[in-house]
This record gives C-alpha cells, sequence and structure tokens, in this order.
C-alpha cells in the first residue's frame, strides 16, 4: 500500500468510529500536498461531508483529526477552511527511503492498463541532412518513449522517413546535372545538400527547371528504372549519415517505415476514400472537406479570408496525378492502427503542422478509428541570441551535427578549466559526452511549447539549470564512495534520519515514481528535467549540512544510503532523458 492508501484507510476508519455513513468511500481522497510547506499529504473530506451533516467544516476536521489513529505515521493539522493535513514523522521517511533503496526500479509504479503507443518522431527529409528543427522531435521523441516504456506501455518507435516527397524531384535533377561521386564516397549528407541545393536554387529562377524536377519525380514514382537506382543510393547513403548522428544521440528506432513504404496503399486508398463519400473532386485534384459538424471555427476544413469562411480541404491526390504529405499520412494510420492495434498514436511534431494533424485527426475519426487515441506532441521553435529563430551566418538553418560539434567545444573548453581528470582521451570523451547531453538537457528543460534560446556557454556551464550540474551532482555522490574502497556492505537495516536536510532529500527521492507519471499526462519532459534539478539541489544541502565519513554507525550507514539512492535516481532519471553518466569528471 502507497502512503496516500493507507493514509485514506485511517481516515475511512475513523469516520466509522465516529458513526459517520458514507455513501460513496471513493469520496475519501488523499492526495500529494501541492505545497511541501504544508505537509505530505491533504484530504479534504471534512470539507465535502460537513454540510450534511450540519456541522462548521473546520470544528468537523478538528473531530476527525482527534479520531485518527496515526501515531506513528505522521502528524495532522488543520488548515485554511477544514483541510487535514499530514506531515510524515522521520520514521516514516525512513521507511519509504528503505523500501525505494530496495527496490530494483526504485519504487515507480507500473500504468494499471498499459497502452499501445507508436511514437512517430524525428522522421527527417531523406536528402536533405538533420537541421536544427529535427533536435526538438528527437530529443523529445526518445524521451517520451522512454518514459512511456518505464511505466509499463508497450511503445513502438517509428522514424517516419520523408523519403519520397518533392525533394527527390530535385535531388535527381541535380544528381544527373553532375553528381561529385567522390565527394558523395566521403561526405553523403553534404553532397546530397548540395545536390538539393543546386536543384532548389536553380528552381527558383527558372521555370523550366522546376518543371523539369516535378518530370523527374513523376518519373520514379511510376517506377523509372533510373530514377529508382538513383533513389534508392540517395536513401541507402542518408540512412548512413543518419545511424552516425543517431547513435551519437543515443537514439534508437523499432522501425523505419518511410513515406515510401506507403506508395502502393495510396491509390487504393483514394480510391476508397471517393467511394465511399468522403472525398471529391476540387479544381483537378482530390481533397477531403469539412463534415460540417462543428462551428467554421474550430473547423480545420475551414479558413477565413478576408472575413468569409471558405473551404480548406484537406488534399489527397493533385492535378498531376501525385499523392500528398496527407495521402500517406492517412494510409499511415491504418496501418498502424490495423497492424500494430495501436491504441494511441503519438506524433512529436513542429507546431507549424498543427493544422495538418487536425485534419489528419478528424479523417482518422471518420473513417472508424475513433477507438484510438491520436496526440499532437507540438513544440516551439529554437531561437538564436537574437530572440529570432536560429540560423547559421549564412543564412540556412543549422545542421544538427554542426550543432553537436559545437556544443562538444564549449563543453571542452569547460572541461580544460575545470575537470579533474589527466588524459587528454579521458578528457575529449567526457567533453563529448557534456556536449551532447548539454543539447539534450537544454531542450527537455524548457516547456516543449515555448521557443528557446540557444546559448551554448549558458547550457554547458557547470553552475545553472544545466546538464552539467547533474552530472556533477550524480559525480559527488558516487565520490564517496570511492574513497571507502570496498569495505563497505550496506545492509539497510536501520536507516534513520535525523537532520532537515536528510528528510527533505528523502521527500523529493519518494517523489520520483509521481514525477515519472506526471510526464505523461501532457507529454511534458520538462517536468522530469525540473525534478532532478531539484533533487540534485536538495542533495547537495544534505552533503554539506550532514558528515557522511565522518559520522559514525547507523547515522554513517544511513547517509551512506541516501547518497547511493541519489546517484540512483538521478542515473535513471537522466536515462531517461537519454542522458548518460560518467563515473568521473
Ligand atoms: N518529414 C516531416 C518533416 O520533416 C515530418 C514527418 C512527421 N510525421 C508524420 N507522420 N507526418 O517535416
Amino acid at each position: 500500500m502507497t502512503i496516500s492508501e493507507i493514509l485514506r484507510e485511517t481516515v475511512l476508519t475513523a469516520l466509522t468510529s465516529l458513526e459517520v455513513a458514507l455513501p460513496d468511500p471513493s469520496r475519501i481522497q488523499v492526495t500529494k500536498a501541492a505545497d511541501l510547506r504544508f505537509g505530505d499529504f491533504q484530504c479534504n473530506i471534512a470539507m465535502v461531508l460537513a454540510k450534511s451533516l450540519g456541522k462548521n467544516p473546520r470544528d468537523f476536521a478538528t473531530e476527525l483529526a482527534g479520531a485518527l489513529d496515526v501515531k506513528d505515521l505522521c502528524e495532522v493539522s488543520i488548515a485554511g477552511p477544514g483541510f487535514l493535513n499530514f506531515t510524515l514523522k522521520a520514521a516514516a521517511w525512513a521507511d519509504l527511503a528503505r523500501a525505494q533503496w530496495n527496490s530494483e526500479n526504485l519504487s515507480v509504479l507500473p500504468v494499471e492498463s498499459p497502452r499501445r503507443i507508436v511514437v512517430d518522431f524525428s522522421a527527417p527529409n531523406v536528402a536533405k541532412p538533420m537541421h536544427v528543427g529535427h533536435i526538438r522531435s528527437t530529443i523529445i521523441g526518445e524521451c517520451l518513449s522512454r518514459v512511456a516504456r518505464k511505466v509499463g506501455h508497450h511503445v513502438i518507435k517509428d522514424n517516419h522517413l520523408g523519403d519520397w516527397g518533392t525533394q527527390f524531384g530535385m535531388v535527381t535533377w541535380a544528381w544527373k546535372a553532375g553528381v561529385d561521386e567522390k565527394r558523395l564516397e566521403e561526405e553523403p549528407l553534404q553532397e546530397l545538400l548540395r545536390l538539393y541545393r543546386t536543384a532548389s536554387d536553380a528552381s527558383k529562377e527558372d521555370e523550366t527547371v522546376r518543371e523539369e524536377c516535378r518530370a523527374e519525380l513523376v518519373k520514379l514514382q511510376q517506377g523509372d528504372a533510373e530514377n529508382l537506382a538513383i533513389w534508392t543510393r540517395c536513401v541507402e547513403l542518408s540512412r548512413k549519415g543518419l545511424d552516425d548522428i543517431y547513435e551519437r544521440l543515443d537514439v534508437t528506432f523499432d522501425h523505419w517505415l518511410g513515406e515510401s513504404d506507403y506508395n502502393e496503399a495510396l491509390a487504393p486508398l483514394v480510391d476508397r476514400l471517393i467511394s465511399e463519400g468522403h472525398a471529391r473532386e476540387s479544381d483537378g485534384a482530390i481533397g477531403i472537406f469539412s463534415s460540417g459538424s462543428v462551428k467554421p471555427k474550430g473547423d480545420p476544413f475551414k479558413v477565413n479570408r478576408d472575413g468569409e469562411w471558405q473551404d480548406f480541404p484537406m488534399l489527397v491526390k493533385k492535378k498531376d496525378g501525385g499523392f500528398n504529405y496527407a495521402t500517406t499520412d492517412i494510409a499511415t494510420v491504418e496501418f498502424r492502427v490495423n497492424e500494430w492495434q495501436a491504441d494511441e498514436l503519438w506524433y512529436v511534431v513542429d507546431f507549424r503542422q498543427g493544422g495538418h494533424f487536425k485534419q489528419l485527426f478528424d479523417v482518422s475519426k471518420r473513417l472508424g478509428y475513433e477507438q484510438s487515441q491520436f496526440v499532437h506532441v507540438s513544440f516551439g521553435t529554437i531561437l538564436g541570441k537574437d530572440g529570432k529563430p536560429l540560423k547559421t551566418r549564412a543564412g540556412d538553418l543549422p545542421q544538427l551535427e554542426d550543432v553537436l560539434d559545437d556544443a562538444v567545444k564549449a563543453a571542452q573548453r569547460v572541461v580544460d578549466a575545470k575537470s579533474r581528470l589527466e588524459g587528454d582521451e579521458e578528457k575529449k570523451a567526457l567533453a563529448e559526452l557534456i556536449g551532447v547531453s548539454s543539447v539534450k538537457f537544454t531542450e527537455l528543460s524548457h516547456h516543449r511549447m515555448s521557443d528557446y534560446v540557444f546559448d551554448l556557454d549558458k547550457m554547458v556551464a557547470l553552475e545553472g539549470d544545466t546538464a552539467p550540474y547533474l552530472l556533477y551532482s550524480y559525480v559527488r555522490a558516487r565520490s564517496i564512495f570511492r574513497k571507502l574502497e570496498g569495505e563497505l556492505v550496506l545492509s539497510g537495516e536501520n536507516l534513520i534520519l535525523e537532520e532537515k536536510a536528510e528528510v527533505h532529500l528523502v521527500r523529493m527521492l519518494s517523489r520520483y515514481s509521481d514525477q515519472i507519471h506526471q510526464v505523461l499526462d501532457d507529454y511534458r519532459p520538462n517536468l522530469l528535467a525540473t525534478y532532478l534539478l531539484e533533487l540534485a539541489r536538495a542533495f547537495h544541502s544534505f552533503f554539506e549540512a550532514c558528515p557522511v565519513l565522518k559520522a559514525e554507525g547507523e547515522t554513517r550507514e544511513s547517509r551512506l544510503i541516501l547518497c547511493d539512492l541519489t546517484s540512483k535516481v538521478l542515473k535513471d532519471g537522466l536515462a531517461l532523458l537519454a542522458i548518460p553518466v560518467p563515473e568521473r569528471m
């Protein structure tokens, strides 16, 4: 039983002893106190029942408090209009800490009903390198997948590569105009980017080039052997480059079903959409229109142009016979629900695609997939120090790899200045770890909907709400065990908490499970990131207030256990953020 369950039982017993009949016992709720200054748990049942009993809520709360048998567990006080506040005693906290220390998964509770969740994230466009905008999707998606798996959901991570879109017409066109085979071998992503830019620049200036690019795409989609061969090589080369980046980020996928994998399904899908009355012709193209079931303002199939509501269909087939991004996404929903039995589909994609996903989710429901839950896990923009979307000096979106390299360089400066490590190789490895972790932590510590400023020096600093601060906290918690060198067997039999700082640390540790679950309430990794920072601060306060190695007997053992437990929770929590820990820094 959890503490709140025990307290609930106690309240129920007390009510019975006062002969208060309770029509519905589920109305007794003991929740964690929102503000730790007012105790650890609270219950509002006195206020709920007072009126029907004809009593003053505060008086009734006092009466109830007198009947509660919780002496060993906590102190009870009355607050506000009649809240019962429970403040756990040190011994009760010690029991919790011991249980958490002995628990293999650090007392993280599993969900009651696990769901099958498909997480669609990263999904870069092949033949263009991943840019800084893909950082957010990749890192948030990986974190949410890990958290969902941690609490027992069945998670399927799918990289829905953009490997079939208009960019291939362009790359193929430029490839035929002159591909640099040597560079393709050495720096495939860079060469593919060059081809893409060549075609993109040329088609901006010249309508015939634009036509030729489009024609190359149509040829590819119709199965032309030469274009297909070029495409296959592009995908393979990109895949290699992507694998390197994902390895560096420690990001993995269960599937790589890209847009091209749904190609065969598109024509029959559109036929079915038409014959079942979901889609119809519009200016030579085929689109899905409003169902008319909601007001125009909330209807994703309407736009307001010059004060007038007009149709804004979801296009599923172009005039030239090609299919759209949306068509592939509908086919993908069908596959994920029918083949993978997805209960939930999460799309970790930039907020700019919000309109597309509203339409997609609406269409999916119309097609009968209303059992599944669809979520657009949206996010904002990364800004430069000037407050505008992050750009390189040349005005392009920075490439993810360059961003990581810059972060590692900044981390190297900090490591050179502050690290106690001796060897250059060790320092280099640490700088890589800190640099990449800093990029991740900065991402995950911000609310996903807010834009944030990408400030390298700030994010690799040892002080502040940063990854290095957390990594250092972990190293500090472990360092004490190195000094002991083997003489240590912790029994955990007698855990005692004497100092305030110890109790506070244990309180923070005990919140771990809740914090993880809360991340999933609104898909917010920043709740876990913030929690870990608070935990680290609680640890440092404890460490400064309470001598560990110089303490004796049970006190010493208890404090060693707190160090050990803190390091385990930090390591585990950081792993959910996809951040590995070093043993020394
Ligand atoms: N490839 C797209 C882009 O880079 C993202 C795809 C997101 N997933 C999806 N199922 N539409 O913008």
